[in-house]
């Protein structure tokens, strides 16, 4: 469906988007990363800018083009991105953390690249913040909307997660069904419950869920 014919849900708000996997080095040539392709961020940075808003997308390593209209931040690692957000957060309305962010960082990062050898080689790793939740415990945060990507238990993880980190919107979907993946199946949570989304092309998933959060910020902000 073309941008002009998308209904103005979010016409004046401004809105910030991370997508994609982050990229944590351990040495001059190799890192640790995961599987996520951008996809859905982008996809969602696509709708929202079609539903009028006016988008700057934080984006981790990825081969996607830019959606039009969309101011694009590019980073690396973890502490890259929320540097990247962080100077973005106090500008804008709404948040939507779509990124797939490394839960961990390499320790004994090693400048040369490291030389094979007869001995186990250890990495340590340490936790990386979590952006989303500094965000949404700000004291005036922006409206917050999380996603959970779970391999089991979707539902209990998912709405945990939605309080720990005090979201009052969160897509929760299976990595099998949604990591690297063209369509993806969706359950949002939010205070009245569960809603799910039929298994739709990324695109389509995007919309619906620009529009719930549309719907939720306008009932919060009246
Ligand atoms: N997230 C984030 N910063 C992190 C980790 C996650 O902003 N360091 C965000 C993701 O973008 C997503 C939400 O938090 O919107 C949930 O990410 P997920 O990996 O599913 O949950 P975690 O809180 O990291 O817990 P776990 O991986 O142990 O399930
Ligand atoms: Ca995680």
């Amino acid at each position: 469906v073309h941008a002009f014919f998308q209904p103005k849900y979010l016409r004046g708000l401004k809105m910030l988007v991370t997508a994609g996997p982050t990229f944590e080095r351990i040495d001059a040539v190799r890192g640790i990363t995961n599987s996520s392709s951008g996809k859905m961020g982008f996809a969602i940075a696509k709708a929202a800018a079609d539903a009028g808003a006016e988008l700057t997308l934080v984006a981790g390593p990825t081969m996607l083009c830019t959606p039009y209209g969309v101011r694009r931040i590019n980073v690396v690692s973890a502490q890259d991105m929320l540097a990247a957000v962080n100077a973005e957060v106090a500008k804008i309305d709404i948040f939507v953390s779509v990124a797939a962010v490394a839960d961990y960082h390499v320790l004994n990062q090693s400048e040369h690249k490291i030389k094979k050898d007869a001995n186990i080689l250890t990495l340590e790793l340490a936790p990386n913040p979590d952006i989303l939740a500094n965000v949404a415990s700000l004291a005036d945060p922006p409206f917050c909307v999380g996603f959970a990507a779970e391999s089991e238990n979707l539902l209990d993880y998912a709405e945990a997660k939605r309080r720990r980190k005090k979201l009052p919107l969160l897509a929760a979907n299976l990595v099998q069904q949604a990591i690297g993946a063209d369509d993806n199946e969706v359950i949002l949570l939010d205070d009245d419950g569960q809603h799910r989304l039929p298994r739709a092309a990324k695109e389509e998933v995007a919309r619906a869920i620009v529009k719930h959060a549309a719907r939720l910020y306008n009932k919060y902000h009246p």
